[in-house]
């Protein structure tokens, strides 16, 4: 288990050129599919100003900048190589206008309150140090009205699926994500990382305790992965 963010930081640059690879490999591609659900319930509305924050490679910036006209992101990563690999995406996809970098420890972002109408986290809350700062720290970057989406794998549940999920996690992905990516270490982390990982009504209870409402959370295919969804200060909207 990987003991501070230094640590964590090391651990995704040592693994950032089979990132994409192994994350499709290993997911049968259906972590497209979760982002591209995350992009709908966004209603980006144009010229939105969007925090995609834990980006890695940028396939969750890359997905909002597809779908929106004139919004500006920004993508935060703390990994120098997820960053590189990624600014190198965007700029291949024409997007460059649209999403920017920054390197920066989503515990303490360099960005004034209310500086956003949509901030996201995809795969990325369950990796941070101390979730409920993170989760703080993203609720103060938001606008009042503005909405923060997160996309993240659930602990096991219960039943056949649990038990085929419980095995593929344990054994399969820390076995072949060594062999493939040559980090049995950084494998081992993301499995048990998935397995420690808050239940989706911690998730929830903890968005609350940022002061988000409207919170809702989405189950995807069977409970895998949820897409959580809460707002901040909703009344102000309707002002
Ligand atoms: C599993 S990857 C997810 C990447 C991407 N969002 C996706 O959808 O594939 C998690 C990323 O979070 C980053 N990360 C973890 N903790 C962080 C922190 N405290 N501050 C900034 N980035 C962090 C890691 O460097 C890594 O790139």
């Amino acid at each position: 288990m990987q003991s501070d963010s230094i640590g964590i930081a090391r651990l995704f640059s040592e693994i950032a050129s089979r990132y994409d690879f192994l994350n499709h490999l290993f997911s049968l591609n259906i972590d497209r599919l979760w982002r591209k659900a995350l992009v709908r319930s966004a209603r980006l509305r144009n010229g939105a100003r969007i925090l995609d924050a834990c980006t890695g490679t940028a396939d969750l910036a890359i997905e909002l900048g597809k779908s929106c006209f004139a919004c500006e992101i920004t993508a935060v990563d703390f990994s120098g190589q997820m960053l590189r690999l990624g600014r190198e995406k965007v700029r291949k996809k024409g997007l460059a206008e649209k999403i920017k970098f920054v390197k920066a420890d989503v515990l303490d972002l360099p960005f004034p309150d209310c500086s956003f109408d949509l901030v996201c986290i995809g795969f990325g809350l369950r990796n941070l140090m101390d979730r409920q700062k993170g989760c703080d720290e993203m609720a103060r970057l938001l606008k009042s009205g503005g909405r923060l989406l997160v996309l993240e794998f659930s602990p096991f549940q219960n039943g056949y699926l649990g038990v085929i999920y419980r095995f593929y996690l344990k054994n399969l992905i820390p076995i072949l994500g060594g062999i493939l990516s040559g980090s049995a270490g950084a494998y081992n982390y993301l499995a048990s990382s998935i397995a420690g990982f808050l239940k989706p009504e911690e998730v929830v209870l903890m968005m609350k305790k940022s002061g988000l409402t409207e919170i809702s959370l989405k189950p995807l295919t069977g409970g895998i992965a949820c897409l959580y969804s809460g707002v901040k200060n909703p009344i102000d909207r309707l002002l």
